[in-house]
């Protein structure tokens, strides 16, 4: 691994119009490897001010990206990507400092990110429209065009790979983006920034402005010079960045988590079962919004499946991030107290620790892996997002009571089943109230395939071809071929 001082510089300033600028009021914030509460370095604090001259840059840069010859849009995207792989550890190492997970995991991270630029990168030159067979009077087509500016308000979780995620189709479809990443991991999302510059993205089609949620991305999204916002983190900021986005009429594409149950039946292969769903829960130490925290057993296997997930929690070797172990510490000292939170909780609300259940007594953010048995469905540590390494484990007697356990929570992210009769699997899928099923395995979802949530869990989609809608609006256009004006009146 790269040593920190060749990763990080001594303070960041601002990615504006293809400069590094230091905010307005010239303050800044530090950002902190979780897994020391140590300050790594710091970032610039932008204001209001600073959010008006990134989106005064990315309106300048929009005509001229927008104009670009969309193969060469597409080989520039792709080569940010082959920056993205070939820096890839370094990347990672800079992430896993931040963020606090596990290098292996950061390094699939970034992996990701590069595919996301790669799969993208050829959709440029592939975004066509249609004709419409209107008869002889009139040619009838449509064009797809970038809405304009995109903002990508970006979490803590997955920084540098959600950076990938919104910004790769963003830009493919001629769109400038304004990146701000979590006050908690800017430092993946600078660096990107840089990649995008190495890669040829002309000035201002990339901005990255780090800051806090308010000033910074309040400002951003009530911005009435923004086109479209992506969003992903929180039910109830995503509610306020629809909010502010209104008086503008700006369209919203919000990723809000989840409550995702995993069902499993007696016919289920459980060694396997336990397998994914340990490394559903326990992965990025459980802050994932995708991630299985709400288990539904069938009482003929709960034993024995709680005691195998159990031997695997107790076997999870726990560590600072950049030392590569099975799970780091949570990402900050807000989301720590969180968890710990909702651990007290669970005991309050009576549900059983089968392990774990406590922080570690070492500096950092650490919580050991949690099992939480005999949950009732209307528990607040049942319904609610704890985004750690806490799950619960609810028992179920026959296939309706799952299926009305599984979809009774507010989220609808992913959900899925395990079994092995293939009628009750498609029968599951088809039922299950959220936009990702899978079965049989967990984190089914790749660059390709579209993801998002029902209900509250969000709204539109992000990867795949479909996240390509969140980036461009349609245009009809009517021609007319026939002799005179005695033609079409409205609604016809
Ligand atoms: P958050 O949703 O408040 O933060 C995410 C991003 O939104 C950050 O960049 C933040 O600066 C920005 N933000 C905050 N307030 C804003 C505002 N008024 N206008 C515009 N942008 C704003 O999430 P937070 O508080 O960091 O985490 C709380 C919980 O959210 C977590 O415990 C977890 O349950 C959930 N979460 C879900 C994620 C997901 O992947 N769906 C990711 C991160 C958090
Ligand atoms: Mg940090």
């Amino acid at each position: 691994m790269q040593a920190p001082s060749e990763l990080i510089r001594d303070v960041y300033d601002l990615y504006i119009g293809g400069e590094w600028i230091p905010s307005t009021d010239d303050e800044r914030f530090p950002t902190v490897d979780p897994a020391t509460k140590e300050p790594l370095t710091k970032v610039a604090a932008a204001k209001a001010a600073d959010i008006d001259r990134a989106v005064e840059a990315a309106r300048e840069a929009f005509a001229i990206w927008r104009d670009t010859a969309p193969d060469e849009r597409g080989r520039i995207v792709h080569r940010i990507g082959q920056l993205v792989r070939k820096h890839r550890d370094g990347l990672a190492a800079l992430e896993s400092l931040d963020q606090g997970k596990p290098l292996s995991q950061a390094e699939s991270d970034m992996e990701g990110a590069a595919r996301y630029f790669e799969y993208y990168a050829g959709a440029a030159d592939k975004l066509e429209g249609t004709s419409v067979p209107v008869g002889p009077e009139q040619v009838d087509f449509t064009v797809r065009e970038p809405y304009g500016i995109s903002a990508q308000i970006i979490p803590w979780n997955f920084p540098g790979n959600l950076f990938a995620r919104g910004v790769a189709p963003a830009l493919v479809a001629g769109n400038t983006v304004v990146v701000k990443p979590a006050e908690e991991t800017p430092l993946s999302s600078l660096r990107l920034a840089e990649l995008c510059e190495e890669a040829g993205v002309p000035d201002g089609v990339v901005n990255v402005v780090t800051g806090f949620g308010d000033p910074a991305g309040k400002a951003l999204s009530s911005h009435p010079d923004v086109d479209t916002i992506t969003f992903t983190g929180s039910v109830s900021t995503g509610q306020t960045i629809m909010k502010q986005a209104a008086d503008n009429v700006t369209p919203v594409t919000l990723e809000l988590g989840g409550k995702n149950p995993a069902v499993v039946f007696p016919d289920a292969d459980l060694e396997e079962a336990a397998n994914w769903i340990s490394k559903a829960i326990f992965t990025n130490a459980g802050q994932v919004c995708s991630a299985a925290d709400r288990v539904l057993i069938h009482e003929d296997i709960h034993d024995d499946l709680v005691d195998r997930i159990v031997e695997q929690a107790v076997g999870y070797e726990i560590g600072s991030g950049s030392e590569n172990p099975d799970m780091g510490p949570l990402a900050s000292e807000k989301q720590f107290k969180k968890v710990i939170r909702y651990i007290d909780l669970g005991r309050e609300e009576g549900a059983t620790l089968a392990t774990g259940g406590n922080a570690l007594n070492r500096d950092g953010y650490f919580v050991e892996p949690t099992v939480f048995t005999d949950v009732e469905n209307d528990m607040r540590i049942a319904q609610e997002e704890i985004f750690g390494p806490v799950l619960t484990i609810i028992p179920f007697t026959d296939e309706a009571e799952a299926l009305e356990l599984a979809n009774d929570v507010e989220y609808g992210l992913v959900a899925g089943v395990f079994t092995s009769d293939v009628k009750r699997a498609h029968q599951f899928a088809r039922q299950l109230e959220a936009g990702n099923v899978y079965v049989n395995k967990w984190f089914g979802d790749t660059n390709q395939t579209p993801f998002g949530g029902y209900k509250a869990s969000g709204i539109g989609r992000e990867k795949g071809l479909e996240a390509l809608n969140s980036y461009l609006q349609t245009k009809n256009i009517a021609v007319n071929l026939a002799e005179g004006n005695s033609g079409d009146l409205p609604g016809t």
